[in-house]
Parts: structure tokens; C-alpha cells; sequence
């Protein structure tokens, strides 16, 4: 996405679980068993929303803050960093100089579509899994033989909704039926698609190396869901970036413009803006480090000095350069993602490397 886009870019109402009205911490962790406050009616509730502008939350958001902060080493989830900002940033971030792994993808997919078009064959559905603004998505479906069906599945209802108005204009014979979803649980295909006679076969396009910021553990698992979600006559293409090389690793995660920071930053405003926090923003930093032994990445927010940030009224203390850890971004080389493929019940069918090594698209087919 461009930045032109990035600034048209016009929101929406975004897709949203049914949120309860705010209430005080205890029934985050014992839903239905708070009594009712009648000092706290209706009208105070509005009176107080009025002030702080905070009058629901997602109870999923508030239980995964709530207790990563309570760990003796904290952390969040990276799922949370994707809200609409957060979708937003992460499109600057492919496109930032230090960020090799978009290009080197779109790249790989141009060279090798034809190929995995041929593998794929005619009238498939094509679902794409954490798919943002579907930029690569046209390498494919416009390589493909009368593709019948596209599903993007993203996490940021608004983000998506926008992405796939875009692709109706450009593919308006594929149905485009996207699906607001977290790759971390089951993906729930549109009815349309569920229970229609099968066409041709179901791909599961998994680009960006997202395995990556899956513990090796989840990402056993997700391949194995995205392999009923395709069903034994399916395939997968996953794009993994398989650089090892820290000199180019460390800037692709901290780049001199500090759009990566801000991303990462973005999660302590969305905590004070979602679960009324008081996180001081300024007092913390972004950091990445690289694991050479776990061959991860790892994101970081560091507190510069010893304080203490309030979510949903309850304290946490931090020590100067404690951290809250954010997200991993794990490097897996071909034989990693074939121990990985054997786990999930799935064969390396084929796969890509980019001219500089750094980037791999691999198929993955379920056994039969
Ligand atoms: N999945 C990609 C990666 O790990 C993209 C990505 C996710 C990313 N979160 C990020 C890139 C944070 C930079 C910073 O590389």
C-alpha cells in the first residue's frame, strides 16, 4: 500500500465482538459472578464514558493484558498489534527501506506464480490468511486459471473490507468473500463456500512469513488447521523468511525512520485508549534483539525508567529497562519447514528461494 493510500485510507465501522459495558476489573476474572452496583447506574456509566472516553472493551484484549502483564516476565500477544493504526503502520513498515522481506517476496512471487499456478490448477479457491491490504494477492490470483473464489481472512475488519473493494474492481469474476479471523484459532469459511459442491481445490495462501510470529509449537498447529481447512485435496503456499543474517536482520526491525517503534508503541496507546491504561508512552522504548540460538527476532518494549502503568484500574510496576515482550519473528530454513510440514501431517511438495537466499515460498500438501 502506498502512502497515498495510506492517507485515503478511509476506516469504516469496523467489524467488532459485542463488548460489555466497562466494569470494574473484578469481573474480568469472574464473568457473571460481580453483583450488580446500583450506586453504579446507567447515567453514571455515561457521565464517566463522557470523561474518559472508555465505555466498552473486548474482554479478550482485557484478559490477554491483564494477565501477560501479571507474568514475572511480561508480554502481550502480537495479535493485538493490529488494530486499524497498527494494520496501518505495519504496511509502512513493508515498504521502508530496511524491510527486505515484502520485497524479496513479491519478487520471489512474480518468478515462480506460473509454476505454483500450474501445481494449483483450475477453478480454485484461493483463502489467504492474515492477507492486510492483499498486496501480493494479485500475483497469484492473476496467475491462477479462473480462480473461483478469493477469501482473505485478516484480523482488522476495516483494513480488510477496504483491500477487498480494491480486488473487486480488479478481479470482478472471482467471488471475493472475505472473513474477519485469527489465524491462532479455526477459520470459519463463508457459508456460500462451506457447503457448495466442491470445484477445483482449496489453496491456503500464507504469505509474509506470519509463521514466524507463531511459537514453533502454534505453528505446528496452525499449519495442521489451515490443512483441514483445505482438506487432503488441498495445498499450501507459505512464504517464510529464512534470513540468518543479523546485519540485515536487526534493521529490517528497527529502522532509522522508527516506523517499527511505532508500531510497537502503537499496542501501550491502544491499551490506554481500549482498556482505559495509563500507560506514560513516552516512557518506554522500542527494542529488537536477535536470538541466534532460537533464530528469532524479538520485539520489545523497554521501560525507560521505573513506573507504574494502571489497566482497567489495577497497577503494574516497572523496573527501569524492564520489558514487555511483543512479538517473535521466527527464521525457519527449508529443513526447519520440513520437520515442521512432517508435524503437521504435510509434505513439501516444492518450493522457491530468492536470488539472495533470504526468502523462500514453499508448497505444502496434507498427506494422503
Ligand atoms: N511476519 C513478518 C515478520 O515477522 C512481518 C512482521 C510482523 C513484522 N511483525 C513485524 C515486521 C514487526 C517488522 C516488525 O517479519
Amino acid at each position: 500500500m502506498t502512502t497515498q493510500h495510506l492517507r485515503n485510507f478511509s476506516p469504516g465501522a469496523e467489524p467488532r465482538t459485542p463488548r460489555p459495558l466497562l466494569r470494574p476489573p473484578a469481573e474480568v476474572d469472574r464473568p457473571g459472578r460481580v453483583p450488580v452496583d446500583h450506586a453504579d447506574s446507567r447515567r453514571s456509566r455515561e457521565l464517566r464514558a463522557e470523561i474518559t472516553g472508555w465505555t466498552s472493551y473486548d474482554p479478550r484484549l482485557a484478559a490477554d493484558v491483564l494477565s501477560g502483564l501479571s507474568q514475572p516476565r511480561k508480554s502481550i500477544p502480537s495479535t493485538w498489534l493490529y488494530d486499524q493504526r497498527g494494520s496501518q503502520l505495519f504496511e509502512a513498515i513493508t515498504e521502508l527501506p530496511e524491510y527486505y522481506a515484502t520485497r524479496s517476496e513479491i519478487a520471489l512471487l512474480r518468478n515462480c506464480a506460473a509454476e505454483i499456478a500450474e501445481e494449483i490448477g483450475p477453478d480454485a479457491t484461493m483463502i489467504e490468511i492474515g492477507s492486510g491490504s492483499s498486496r501480493k494477492t494479485p500475483l497469484l490470483l492473476g496467475a491462477m486459471q479462473r480462480p473461483y473464489a478469493y477469501v482473505p481472512v485478516d484480523i482488522s475488519g476495516a483494513f480488510l473490507m477496504h483491500s477487498a473493494a480494491l480486488l473487486r474492481g480488479r478481479f470482478p469474476d472471482v467471488r471475493i468473500m472475505p472473513v474477519v479471523g485469527d489465524f491462532k484459532r479455526p477459520v470459519q469459511l463463508p457459508h456460500a463456500l462451506r457447503f457448495a459442491p466442491a470445484r477445483g481445490r482449496r489453496i491456503v495462501f500464507f504469505p509474509g512469513s506470519t509463521i514466524g510470529n507463531l511459537t514453533p509449537e502454534e505453528a505446528v498447529q496452525c499449519l495442521e488447521r489451515l490443512g483441514d481447512l483445505c482438506g487432503p485435496n488441498g495445498l499450501i503456499v507459505l512464504g517464510v523468511d529464512q534470513n540468518h543474517n543479523e546485519e540485515t536482520l536487526l534493521p529490517a526491525y528497527n529502522d532509522a525512520a522508527g516506523v517499527t517503534a511505532a508500531f510497537n508503541l502503537n499496542l501501550l496507546e491502544r491499551i490506554n485508549r481500549e482498556l482505559g491504561g495509563s500507560f506514560d508512552v513516552g516512557a518506554f522504548r522500542h527494542e529488537a534483539r536477535y536470538d541466534s540460538d532460537k533464530r528469532r527476532i524479538e520485539m520489545h518494549l523497554v521501560s525507560v525508567r521505573e513506573q507504574t502503568a494502571e489497566v482497567l484500574r489495577r497497577p503494574f510496576a516497572f523496573a527501569q529497562g524492564e520489558t514487555i515482550h511483543t512479538e517473535n519473528s521466527y527464521k525457519y530454513d527449508r529443513e526447519a519447514i520440513e520437520s515442521m510440514a512432517a508435524r503437521a501431517k504435510m509434505r513439501r511438495l516444492a518450493g522457491w528461494v530468492e536470488e539472495r537466499g533470504r526468502f523462500a515460498v514453499h508448497l505444502l500438501e496434507p498427506h494422503t
